[in-house]
């Protein structure tokens, strides 16, 4: 079964093919239209020009990641139903419709939230031209397990008994965590988008030299809350003259304030949970310190018993293959594709 997936829910234009057959599933192709360059000058998403550049683009990258398949035919179409930017949704998931009804093929609509999950179902990249491949060649994540999706749109904490049995177990009450690294860099002025810039500054600061509030460690829910970081940062900030030094200091401090939540509520989660697995997904989960603080503090709470996945680099932020390989194993565990009428874009969409 050879399947499309497109994906537009925020400012990448994506798609990708994914391969499934009875005992691998594999990505054929990826491809990925960042608008990065677009919105740096206004230092965040502008949905309206979001959804514009995803009308400009989404033909032509769907065209290149059927041509890179080296792929005839398509099976079943998988979309991005949300939750997300609305008018960033509704150009792929009318795409994917409309896509649907001319060439009389099933779709099934993807949650953003499981795509980021599946992107830890990937495994190894091997070598030529981005085939990642699945199932056999890897040891994929065993359930229950517990994922963290860290982005700049979204926070949470998901529980997956199976993959069918989903339950999200928190999230943030306010921003995201990417978004808070993207808000920070605007204030210690690193530039967009605000993750990669303030992790390279970083590495000349020390972590411990200003103290920020780790907010919600103290309750036993499995909420996040950034916001009152943010404000933090911008209230010490304006007590000092923003150096080279100064500046790696702060971005130092605040990138281990929010690795130290989120390792927290994880393991707080695991507690509770005793998952098999946990995953770190979403375009955070790029970030070299998240990814190795979090798997040491896994290894020694857990005595060595839980594993953390990741994904591949190329798979934390927004793309298309992992929308791929959610549907690839949705449709493998008994989830049916539908007929293009009975999809729609939901902003709001819930796990
Ligand atoms: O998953 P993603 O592409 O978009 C959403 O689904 O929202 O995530 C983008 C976010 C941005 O906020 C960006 O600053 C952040 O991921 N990001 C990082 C790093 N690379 C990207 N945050 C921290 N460290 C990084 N290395
Ligand atoms: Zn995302």
């Amino acid at each position: 079964m050879e399947i499309l997936a497109i994906e537009t829910s925020c400012d990448e234009t994506a798609a990708a093919v994914i391969e499934k057959s009875d005992d691998d599933i594999a990505i054929l192709s990826n491809v990925v239209a960042s608008q990065i360059d677009i919105h740096k000058k206004f230092g965040g998403v502008f949905p309206e020009i979001a959804s514009r550049a995803h009308v400009e683009k989404i033909i032509e990258v769907i065209n290149q990641a059927i041509e890179q398949s080296n792929n005839q035919t398509i099976d079943v179409i998988a979309v991005t139903t949300g939750p997300g930017l609305i008018g960033s949704l509704l150009v792929g998931v009318n795409t994917a419709k409309t896509l649907a009804y001319a060439n009389n093929k099933p779709v099934i609509g993807i949650n953003h939230w499981l795509g980021h999950i599946y992107s830890t179902f990937s495994g190894e990249i091997l070598n030529s031209k981005s085939k990642i491949l699945n199932k056999s060649q890897i040891q994929n994540p065993k359930f229950p397990l517990l994922a963290l999706i860290v982005s700049g749109g979204h926070t949470g904490l998901v529980l997956m008994k199976s993959h069918t049995d989903i339950e999200t177990i928190g999230q943030t009450l306010d921003d995201a965590a990417g978004e808070a690294f993207d808000k920070v860099a605007k204030i210690l002025d690193l530039g967009y988008p605000g993750g990669p810039a303030i992790a390279l500054t970083a590495q000349r600061g020390e972590p411990l030299k200003y103290k920020f509030p780790r907010a919600m460690l103290d309750r036993d829910d499995f909420n996040f809350s950034f916001s009152g970081l943010k404000t933090a940062v911008l209230y010490e900030s304006k007590k000092h003259k923003l150096d080279d030094k100064t500046k790696a200091d702060f971005a130092a401090s605040f990138q281990q304030c929010v690795i130290d939540i989120l390792i927290g509520k994880t393991l707080q989660a695991a507690k509770k949970y005793h998952p098999k697995s946990i995953c770190l997904c979403g375009g955070v989960s790029a970030n070299k310190e998240l990814r190795s603080q979090m798997s040491q503090a896994i290894e020694q709470w857990s005595n060595g018993t839980i594993s953390l996945f990741l994904p591949p680099l190329s798979l934390t932020t927004d793309n298309a293959a992992m929308i791929g390989l959610a549907a690839a194993y949705q449709i493998a565990n008994g989830i049916k594709p539908t007929t293009f009428e009975n999809i729609n874009a939901d902003s709001n969409l819930k796990l």
